[in-house]
């Protein structure tokens, strides 16, 4: 079956969250990468929880929520620049170094590609822009327009009307592991990109591929058609 498009997860996939470990090792907090990790695994635990209680608040909204909350559990106090600065830094994460290379080698095989974010589309388009690969991709699809978060089917699904295909159509792209299960279970077809070498999800279905990098996906794909 050929590939109509090949769809990328954002935060963490196409862009490096590590990024965000600078201005949190800046302002003096210790243990500047279990920060991060404690406030983006709060922020996921937050959108999983709005989606299930049908309670949906912007991406954006739930990224300052928390913050507030990783600030309180390890007792950091931030001032209003260094709270501000730490939410800009979340639109201005860089590319992952195999992004624009990996994109580009899509394009250079007419495979449409686009993004599938829980993020808002301004700061999605924003941090794409500022990054500088928004014009590598046809489309930057939220999750905004449903009112709930991945891994709810009818966020992939935006996928699927966008290109006008069946799920095994497309190759859905991400670091998430709950997100390339999520992809999975809709039916896509999943390449996880498992930079830092963790171990897989117990959940099944498992991805198709496991990629160390999006290097590699170009390989994947022209392996498998
Ligand atoms: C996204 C986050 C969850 O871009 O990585 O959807």
């Amino acid at each position: 079956m050929p590939i109509a498009a090949v769809v990328f997860d954002l935060y963490g996939t196409l862009l490096d969250l590590h990024a965000m470990e600078g201005p949190v090792a800046d302002a003096g907090v210790d243990d500047a990468s279990g920060f991060v990790r404690e406030w983006r695994s709060k922020q996921l635990q937050y959108a999983t929880l709005t989606s299930l209680a049908q309670a949906y608040q912007p991406f954006d909204d739930l990224t300052v929520l928390a913050l507030e909350q990783t600030c309180a559990q390890r007792s950091v106090s931030l001032d209003s620049s260094q709270r501000r600065r730490f939410i800009d830094v979340f639109r201005e994460m860089p590319a992952h170094a195999d992004t624009a290379p990996a994109l580009r080698a899509l394009a250079a095989r007419g495979i449409p590609r686009a993004v599938l974010t829980n993020g808002t589309p301004a700061s999605a388009e924003a941090a794409l822009t500022h990054a500088g690969v928004r014009d590598l991709l046809d489309d930057v699809l939220s999750v905004e327009v449903v009112g709930a978060f991945k891994p709810d089917p009818r966020v992939y699904a935006l996928a699927t009307e966008r290109f006008g295909c069946a799920p095994r159509e497309i190759v859905f792209v991400s670091a998430n592991g709950w997100d390339a299960w999520g992809a999975a279970h809709f039916g896509f077809r999943v390449a996880w990109c498992n930079r830092a070498g963790g171990p897989a999800e117990s959940l099944l279905p498992a991805p198709e591929v496991t990629l160390g990098g999006l290097h590699e996906l170009e390989a994947f794909l022209a392996r498998s058609g």
